[in-house]
């Protein structure tokens, strides 16, 4: 089947009006991925395969997500609302084309699979002009009914068109489905809008497909891949479904998880080998964590990467841009981002560290800030090789601590440090001696004088 070309056209122009939002429903996230993300990334890619996303009127943000995920992707925008096999034919241009198969998809079904791709594009092989993906619904109302006799796909019958018994029909369409490329052209062109809706109903081709004397077969599928998310509670419903997904194949991969109920993944989270997360974890996109890796409780985790053996949290939160080497330790409430750590840097407790770049070995102390910001622009820090930052030190960026240097504890470092020398920005220490025993008694004799109690 790998040789023969495709065109996946995705259908994306849903409002969010139900998930009472203003953000375009398709833009909304499950498992670190926006709906539409998931739809893209299980698509076929690759040689031979191309990809068309349908969008609404004014919508730069998802054409700007489908670059994101799919710069090969074309777009095109259906400027009016007039049902699903309109919404496919705004992708003429690309369907005139004429790849081998046509594959429809609807945007905002996230839990959509590539092996189901797989099995729709299959089921064209023996010469089906058209192949739907059904499933068996709980409860049907409101999907389309899939009408089969003799073991053929007959009609798709939408919930407001269906008579009695055909509103009996648990077999559902999940609304993706492949055409044969020969002939979808002229199928799609042939639906019209004569139903109760006035629209132009994808599931129409059905009919169409019979009327030419050709054949439209359907692949079952489990109902939880194909759930539309149309609120927020079908969008946290979706969510749940894919952590239990996303936890399962961290566990089969290796990964101990003590609760692993209480993480929670992204669908693009690496694990190496042998990693242990501890409960109560959050992570992020865009996250890999390396062989022998410990992530302590409620720690929080985006776009990183986590070095073999490293020790994070609990407590700790990891920003954007992190790269963590090999045997770092990361302890409580300690913030990073956009700080790369070489291997065996330490930050055990209460720091923050962005914009930076700490050598080896560097071990930089209790509440150590490094001060990137200066109300306008970001600034970046230098930490070299083995130095050792004293604990309460603010580092004023931008600086540089040269390798193996000392800062004395409680500095506020504003120049450079060169190597091997030891920066103390502090005023001296003076020392008074007795004094705090003549303060004890001078306070116990005012006391005795006034019988006011101190202060
Ligand atoms: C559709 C199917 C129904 C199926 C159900 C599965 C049709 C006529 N009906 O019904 O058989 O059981 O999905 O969830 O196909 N869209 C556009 N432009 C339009 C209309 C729709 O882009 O003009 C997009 C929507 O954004 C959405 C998808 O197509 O992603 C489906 O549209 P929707 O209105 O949700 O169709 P349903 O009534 O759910
Ligand atoms: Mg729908």
């Amino acid at each position: 089947m790998a040789s023969r070309s495709s065109l996946t056209v995705v259908l994306a122009a849903g409002e969010g009006t139900r998930m009472r939002s203003k953000l375009p429903k398709v833009l909304h996230t499950v498992a670190g991925q926006t709906l539409l993300g998931h739809v893209l990334l299980a698509a076929p890619r690759g040689e031979g395969a191309s990809l068309a996303v349908v969008v609404g009127p004014d919508h730069q943000a998802v054409i700007d997500e489908v670059r994101r995920i799919r710069p090969d992707a074309s777009t095109f925008v259906q400027r009016e609302r007039k049902g699903t096999a309109h919404a496919v034919l705004a992708a003429r241009e690309a369907i005139a084309k004429g790849a081998d198969d046509l594959l429809i998809v609807f945007g905002d079904t996230p839990l959509v699979t590539s092996g189901t791709f797989e099995r729709l594009r299959d089921a064209l092989k023996d010469g089906a002009a058209l192949a739907v993906l059904g499933f068996r619904a709980a409860d049907p109302t409101g999907y389309g009914r899939l009408l089969v006799e003799n073991g053929e796909l007959v009609a798709i019958r939408e919930q407001a068109d269906a008579s009695d018994a055909e509103r009996a029909v648990t077999l559902c369409n999940a609304g993706m489905m492949a055409f044969s490329g020969r002939t979808a052209l002229q199928i799609l062109e042939q639906i019209g809008d004569g139903n109760s809706k006035k629209e132009y109903y994808l599931t129409d081709a059905v009919g169409i497909v019979r009327k030419l004397g050709l054949r439209a077969a359907v692949i079952e599928t489990g109902e939880d891949e194909v759930r539309g998310i149309n609120t927020k509670t079908q969008l946290a419903e979706a969510e749940a479904v894919l952590q239990a997904q996303l936890r399962r194949a961290a566990l089969d991969a290796g990964v101990t998880m003590i609760a692993p109920e209480t993480v929670f993944l992204s669908r693009d989270t690496a694990f190496g080998s042998d990693v242990t997360i501890e409960p109560f974890v959050v992570i992020g996109p865009g996250v890999s964590i390396g062989d022998g890796a410990v992530i302590h409780s409620f720690s929080h985790i985006v776009q990183a990467q986590i070095g073999r053996n490293v020790s994070l949290g609990p407590y700790a939160r990891i920003r954007p841009g992190t790269s963590l080497g090999e045997g770092v330790r990361i302890g409580n409430f300690v913030e990073t981002k956009a700080a790369t750590l070489e291997e065996g840097v330490k930050v055990n407790h209460l720091s923050y560290v962005g914009d930076a770049q700490v050598g080896a070995n560097a071990n930089i102390g209790a509440g150590t800030i490094l001060c990137n910001y200066d109300g306008f622009d970001k600034h970046r820090t230098e930490i070299g090789t083995g130095a050792f930052v004293g604990s309460n030190s603010s580092l004023v960026a931008p600086v540089k601590i040269g390798a193996g240097a000392y800062i004395g504890s409680g500095s506020v470092i504003t120049r450079d440090v060169p190597d091997d020398a030891l920066a103390v920005e502090r005023s001296e220490q003076t020392v008074r001696p007795g004094w705090a025993q003549r303060y004890r008694e001078h306070k116990a004799e005012t006391k005795k004088q006034t019988g006011k109690p101190k202060g």
